[in-house]
């Protein structure tokens, strides 16, 4: 296994150590390259710059492959439920029957909210965005909790982990209701977490909702999906603010809104937003390719930074969607178009050229409608799912002692030095 590579800059060979991961993946330590070239690297949007070394999420882009501490997506995604994956991200191991149970109990007794946080809703417009409302309320949750914010042993990091796991569901389900001028429905601790979040989103003050099995399988099964995929723009965010030391509620809270975005968690209300106008009549399948090609769009739901074969997570999701939407009777058009458009995609030089494949948020907005899922709360979704991978990722960056803090370097281009011009003279 080479273990130096060299860098010869201006005639200098300098040495660089190598590091090798456990899955044949090997970076170049450059680390110590500025304090003895005088010169850093330039990677925009850090395409190939690793940040730092992880063992929760494996994911190989050429393979199609993702594995959460080392389980192959396809077996959690069939056989385990969301709060055994959670628990596996964040402590390592699946967990027994035992810790199970214990730790479910732990997150049936946060699902209340402070009555105090809950007033933080009267101050929200009707109409604002449920992503704002829940990145506020989480951030403002560390104010309930004065003792989680300095985190110092394993005690406390498991009782802020599992609050922010329940209450993020009852924030979530209390900013639709809101949204809706609904009364929040309380959450119901017989539940499963899958069946009491619907049941907070759905009940009605003297009629149960009751979901079916398969939908309380395919919501769990969209969160497992979600859970973590390694160090993507709100993960690196998570771990970005956690190394200032500033604490899990503040830095899930900032993953939050690195996820809200349109390249990233708010890709699949974007893609249904596609599907529709293609419904509607606004334009056509032909259209919209045509449209990418030109570069006047992009084909939401398609590409993916790492996956240049296929994306495991769509696969699953295609699978589930055509599952739950014949099997409830929902028979959603929208199947058939996002079908026909990837298909016309996949077969298009452009897209085979650029390796384009359909991405996780392609075939989730589905399940989500079949759901019942708002729009809007579309990102929220994806946010509830990757919470247990922005913990697990956060807190193996504290337990790294040689955590530094985060602070990428740049090559300035603007105006060298010049003196000061006085207002009047300009
Ligand atoms: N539609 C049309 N063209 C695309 C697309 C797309 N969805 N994605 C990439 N390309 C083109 C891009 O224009 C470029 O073309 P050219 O070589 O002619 O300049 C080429 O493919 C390479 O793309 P890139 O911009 O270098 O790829 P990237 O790794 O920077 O972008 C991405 C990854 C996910 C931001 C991008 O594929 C994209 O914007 N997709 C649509 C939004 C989306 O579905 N996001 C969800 C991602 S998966 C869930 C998540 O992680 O959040």
């Amino acid at each position: 296994m080479t273990k130096t590579a060299y860098l010869t800059i201006d005639g200098t060979t300098y040495e660089l150590p190598l590091i090798h991961g456990v899955e044949n993946d090997a970076a170049v330590d450059i680390s110590g390259l500025r304090e003895v070239s005088g010169h850093i690297t330039y990677d925009p949007g850090f395409g190939n710059t690793g940040s730092c070394e992880s063992a929760i999420t494996f994911v190989s882009g050429e393979k199609g492959q993702l594995r959460y501490r080392g389980y192959p997506i396809e077996q959690l995604a069939e056989k385990s439920t969301f709060i055994e994956t959670a628990m596996l991200l964040i402590f390592g191991e699946l967990p027994t029957r035992e810790e199970r149970n214990k730790f479910r109990d732990m997150l049936s007794e946060q699902e209340l909210l402070h009555e105090g946080l809950k007033h933080h809703f009267d101050g929200f417009p009707s109409k604002g965005h449920p992503m704002a409302i829940l990145s506020a309320v989480i951030n403002s949750l560390g104010c309930y909790h004065p003792d989680l914010l300095e985190i110092e042993n394993d005690e406390e990091f498991v009782k802020a982990a599992s609050k922010i796991i329940s209450k993020v569901r009852t924030i979530a389900a209390f900013s639709y209701r809101k949204s809706l001028g609904m009364p929040f429905m309380y959450p119901d601790p017989k539940l499963s977490y899958c069946r009491n979040f619907l049941h907070m989103m759905f009940s009605i003050p003297y009629k149960a909702f009751e979901p079916t099995d398969e939908a309380v399988k395919a919501l769990s099964q969209f969160l497992i999906l979600h859970a973590d995929h390694e160090q993507n723009c709100s993960c690196s965010t998570v771990r970005m603010v956690g190394s200032s030391q500033a604490n899990l509620f503040a830095s899930v809270s900032a993953g939050i809104c690195a996820l809200w975005g349109r390249l990233h968690g708010g890709a699949n209300a974007a893609v249904i937003e596609m599907l529709r106008g293609i419904r509607d009549g606004e334009y056509s399948v032909k259209d919209v390719v045509e449209k990418v090609k030109r570069k006047e769009m992009l084909l939401m739901g398609f590409g993916h930074r790492i996956y240049k074969g296929f994306d495991p997570r769509a696969k699953i999701l295609k699978e589930s969607a055509h599952k739950l939407l014949v099997n409830t009777g929902h028979d959603d058009e929208l199947l058939d178009i996002a079908l026909e458009l990837s298909e016309t995609a996949l077969a298009d030089e452009y897209f085979i050229e650029r390796r384009l494949y359909p991405n996780v948020d392609f075939y989730s907005g589905l399940i989500l409608r079949a759901l019942g899922i708002p729009l809007n709360m579309f990102p929220v979704m994806f946010a509830i799912g990757r919470m247990p991978g922005w913990i697990a990722h956060w807190w193996e960056d504290r337990q790294n002692p040689e955590l530094r803090l985060h602070r990428p370097r740049q090559v300035y281009v603007g105006p060298t030095e010049r003196d000061y011009v006085p207002l009047d003279e300009r």
